[in-house]
């Protein structure tokens, strides 16, 4: 049995590493009330006390819009708390997966970015998540795997998906960002990809995963709109409009583009990519009715 230590059960992506761990995963799942991985101190102690060979690190802030006013909790846990894994990993001789963001990238490309593509995030969120992956690195150079991924979402949690569907409920319009493309992906075929490296214990450094496809936000809202209608999900159509950043303004600049080039790490794991319309489907279907 391999045992793994999981950081950020809560979320999206921890809720979903819980529902598929390979058979012979011995899981041991912390959400942030169990272990806060700014606690230096308390992430050692247990990694010495448990011991496992796997450490994930799915816990991060990801409020793209208040890490501009609260950058010392964003860097704390994603910068700090990112070190304080990598240091308890490398305490036990453990290996670890700390997973990151295309927001790491400025979004200036027309093509997807390769994962040697220079760093330049636009934004207090996406400079903390760098800062995370060059500490793991930094600390484990032969025994990390820095997982990029984008526009994630679940049944679990809070998400895009999730506010589509009730804002839909609510209005008969909608103005959505049609001038930023990435791709959506599903918690669950990420959790899988994540699961995937178990399996191969030799592949360490940086990959990129989401699933396939591009699309814009605008895409995507309307995607959920006409997949839910087909569910039952909504009453009702609503008139989803093309708007441009520029009059959506946020606290955060977030990149224009950032997809992601994933073929390398598609061929290298044993996990099929989903188009993330197929994926979207599915997360809808699963979604707890009334
Ligand atoms: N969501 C996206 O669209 C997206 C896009 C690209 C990359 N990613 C990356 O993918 C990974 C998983 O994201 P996700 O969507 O699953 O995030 P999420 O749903 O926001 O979950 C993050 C989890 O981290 C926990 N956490 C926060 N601070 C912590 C701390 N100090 N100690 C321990 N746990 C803490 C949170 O717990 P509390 O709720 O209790 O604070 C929450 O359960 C992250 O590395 C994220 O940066 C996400």
């Amino acid at each position: 049995m391999m045992k793994v230590l999981l950081a950020g059960a809560g979320g999206q992506l921890g809720w979903e590493l819980q529902q598929c761990p390979p058979d012979n995963v011995e899981l041991v799942a912390c959400t942030s009330a169990d272990l806060d991985i700014r606690d230096e101190a308390a992430v050692l102690a247990l990694a010495a006390e448990l011991s496992p060979q796997l450490i994930i690190n799915a816990a991060a802030y990801t409020a793209v819009d208040k890490a501009e006013s609260e950058p010392e909790r964003a860097f704390a846990v994603n910068a700090d708390g990112a070190a304080h894994l990598a240091l308890a990993a490398r305490q036990v001789g453990a290996r670890m997966i700390q997973l990151s963001t295309d927001y790491v990238f400025d979004g200036s490309h027309s093509s997807p970015y390769s994962s040697s593509e220079k760093c330049s995030p636009l934004g207090v969120y996406g400079t903390s998540k760098y800062q995370g992956e060059q500490r793991v690195r930094a600390i484990l150079p032969r025994q990390s795997v820095i997982l990029r991924t984008a526009w994630v979402y679940s049944t679990h949690g809070n998400n895009f998906v999730k506010s589509m569907l009730r804002l839909m409920a609510q209005r008969d319009e909608l103005g959505v960002v049609a001038d930023q493309l990435g791709s959506p992906t599903s918690a669950r075929t990420l959790a899988q990809a994540v699961w995937g490296f178990t399996a191969q214990p030799q592949l360490q450094g940086l990959f990129h995963w989401t699933d396939a496809g591009v699309a814009s936000w605008y895409d995507f809202a309307v995607a959920i709109m006409e997949e839910a209608l087909v569910l039952g999900l909504l009453p009702a159509p609503v008139v989803v409009k093309p708007i441009r950043t520029c009059d959506y303004p946020t606290a955060a600049r977030r990149p224009a583009y950032s997809v992601l080039e994933k073929s390398t790490t598609w061929e290298q794991l044993a996990v099929p990519p989903l188009h993330w319309r197929v994926a979207l489907r599915e997360m809808l279907a699963a979604l707890p009715r009334g």
